[in-house]
């Protein structure tokens, strides 16, 4: 069932984060509903633009409709990650999504705050939430100052002036995370205190983190033991994400993760069985191996077990 961000949000506020995982095949797609129905959860499913044109839109639309109809117990909401203005509209106007996101974090405050409004207005007349983002996500810097790393995080101020003026249904902000596998390189870590801040100017608003995945130390030994090369790689400590959705986030995007899960089954596979040349059993390990992450990742986010809930909630 294809519910509203918003609803999932309402449900999940300050208990809870929903995990919200992107999809570019249909292997993805079947790891992603099994793994949520596993662990009985309610998630999002997000679609960033290189998603889109991995294979077609369309496409991915397609199996997202096929998946709700394979899975009718799902719950969750179809999410455009990382929009710029032009894929929001077409988001907004294919009546498709729940939610889209309008990234203009990189654009001057004023910029940023001109540019989301316009999506929202857009999007709130069809039904459909806004979720920005204020503050920069980092990437590894070993020697960069504490002042130039809070430079970057989200103001608090700024982001209580940014919710008013913009009228956004939810904001991703930056506390030191950032995209990838290499996210910390020695001292750098999580800022709760900009959640919080936030939290005491604009209550009850939904905060969303993104650059989220944990990147498992294991899966990226096994991954270097197979030939891989991801030295160095760092991530998130996923005991960080009850805490987190405790103080009001609401969304918790996990990406990279999935793809160190494809990247140690494919490695260790071919490795394994080198006469193999049929794409369907590796797509099959990986399918399991997916769903077994995503129902870990659930436990971790606190939204496992909710799904009943949710569903009786939201048929009222
Ligand atoms: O933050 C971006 C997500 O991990 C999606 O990545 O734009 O390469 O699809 P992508
Ligand atoms: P990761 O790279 O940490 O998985 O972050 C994903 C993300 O933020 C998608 O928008
Ligand atoms: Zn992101």
């Amino acid at each position: 069932m294809i519910v509203t961000t918003k609803q999932l949000f309402e449900q999940a506020y300050g208990k809870y984060a929903l995990g919200a995982y992107n999809i570019n095949n249909a292997e993805q797609t079947m790891g992603l509903f099994r793994g949520n129905l596993q662990s009985r959860a309610p998630f999002i499913l997000q679609i960033s633009k290189g998603a889109r044109s991995y294979t077609n839109k369309l496409m991915l639309e397609a199996m997202i409709r096929a998946a709700n109809e394979i899975f009718p117990e799902a719950v969750f909401a179809v999410h455009l990650d990382h929009g710029d203005e032009e894929t929001c509209y077409d988001c907004i106007d294919s009546g498709f999504y729940s939610s889209v996101m309008i990234d203009a974090s990189h654009e001057p405050f004023e910029e940023n705050i001109a540019i989301t409004k316009r999506v929202v207005e857009r999007a709130h007349a069809k039904g459909v939430s806004v979720e920005a983002e204020l503050g920069q996500l980092g990437g590894v810097e070993e020697d960069i100052s504490v002042d130039e790393e809070k430079a970057r995080l989200t103001d608090p101020e700024q982001a209580a002036e940014f919710i008013e003026r913009t009228g956004c249904d939810s904001l991703a902000c930056a506390i030191g995370t950032s995209h990838g596998a290499f996210k910390f390189s020695g001292k750098q870590g999580l800022h709760f205190e900009v959640i919080e801040a936030i939290q005491k100017l604009v209550p009850g608003f939904p905060l969303v983190l993104h650059g989220s995945s944990s990147v498992p130390q294991e899966e990226i030994d096994r991954i270097n033991a197979a030939g891989g090369a991801l030295k160095g790689a760092k991530g998130v400590d996923p005991a960080q994400y009850l805490p987190a959705a405790r103080l009001g986030v609401c969304k918790i995007n996990i990406d990279t993760d999935g793809r160190l899960v494809w990247t140690r089954v494919h490695r260790e596979f071919f490795r394994d069985h080198p006469e193999v040349y049929d794409f369907r059993p590796i797509g099959k390990i990986f399918m399991e191996e997916y769903a077994k992450f995503i129902a870990s990742r659930n436990e971790l986010l606190g939204s496992a077990g909710r799904l009943d809930e949710v569903r009786a909630a939201l048929s009222k």
